[in-house]
């Protein structure tokens, strides 16, 4: 199975490591993310090592019919055969719930990035791929989807809605050809944290943070043999499943130390 992946946050982190991934195993591409010259760098590194086609495809995700905008675009520059979807691109906000400056606009672009669009591509994907009789779509969440998270409550809740979403998906695509499957990280050596503006949490001094590269190979080999959830490394899946054996009120209180900042 080869042909075209549209894959999205695909200018650094872990979609950069999911596209290299991809053009290592022959896949065309197209790429997605805001920043131009980053995203021209990736796409002309990967056409020079592997040999693929690869379209960079600017669009800021947290705008209003970007999703659809992207998704023509893909299937313009693939002639209409994209094969695979790895909706990627996401952000986190570290902060009280309510205190985020500009009236909650950190927050509504979390909801718009990491729900809104993520599920409005998923569903032209899904129809493209259901039409044709085959198709993957990775969704990545986090291990954070697992529990309510403290100080990033918009972000946790934004995951647990990818997670249920891609298992509910998983089961209503049964039979049909087409794969959904949800890759939940742990914490990820990326800028990420830099970004959501966490500083040193106390979670990053106890919890070894994993490359890349390493969760991409994970969540692109998981996607391929179309398994549903995919959490990369035995301190993840404990981290995953260990709140399930607590009560919900200490299992969120807990991740609210962890997610402190470290003084
Ligand atoms: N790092 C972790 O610890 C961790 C753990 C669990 C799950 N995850 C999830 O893994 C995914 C990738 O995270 P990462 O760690 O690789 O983060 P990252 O290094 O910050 O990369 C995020 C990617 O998404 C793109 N992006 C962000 N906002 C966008 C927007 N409004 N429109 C279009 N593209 C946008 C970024 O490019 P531009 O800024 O150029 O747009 C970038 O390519 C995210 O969904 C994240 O929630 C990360």
């Amino acid at each position: 199975m080869e042909g075209w992946a549209l894959i999205t946050g695909a200018s650094q982190g872990i979609g950069q490591a999911l596209a290299a991934e991809a053009a290592a195993a022959g896949w065309n591409l197209v790429i997605s993310a805001r920043g131009v010259a980053q995203l021209e760098a990736v796409a002309a590194e990967l056409r020079a090592r592997h040999g693929v086609q690869v379209t960079p495809a600017a669009f800021d995700l947290a705008e209003p019919s970007a999703a659809e905008a992207l998704w023509a675009a893909a299937l313009t520059a693939s002639g209409g055969q994209i094969g695979v979807l790895v909706n990627n691109a996401g952000l986190g906000w570290h902060g009280a719930f309510g205190t985020s400056p500009e009236g909650g606009a950190q927050e509504a672009e979390v909801i718009a990035v990491n729900i809104r669009a993520l599920t409005t591509l998923a569903q032209l994907a899904v129809a493209h791929m259901r039409a044709a009789g085959a198709g993957r779509v990775l969704n990545v969440a986090s291990t954070a989807a697992f529990m309510p998270i403290p100080h990033m409550a918009v972000y946790g809740a934004s995951k647990a809605f990818v997670l249920s979403l891609s298992e509910a998906l998983a089961v209503d695509l049964a039979g049909s050809g087409v794969s959904v499957t949800v890759l939940c990280p742990g914490a990820t050596d990326t800028g990420f944290f830099d970004r959501a503006g966490t500083g040193t949490m106390r979670l990053m001094k106890l919890l070894p943070m994993p490359k890349p590269e390493g969760v991409a190979q994970a969540g692109w080999r998981g996607m391929m043999a179309a398994r549903r959830i995919v959490i990369p490394g035995a301190m993840n899946t404990l981290s995953a499943f260990g709140p399930r054996l607590l009560p919900r009120a200490l299992a969120a209180r807990l991740a609210g130390v962890f997610m402190a900042r470290s003084r």
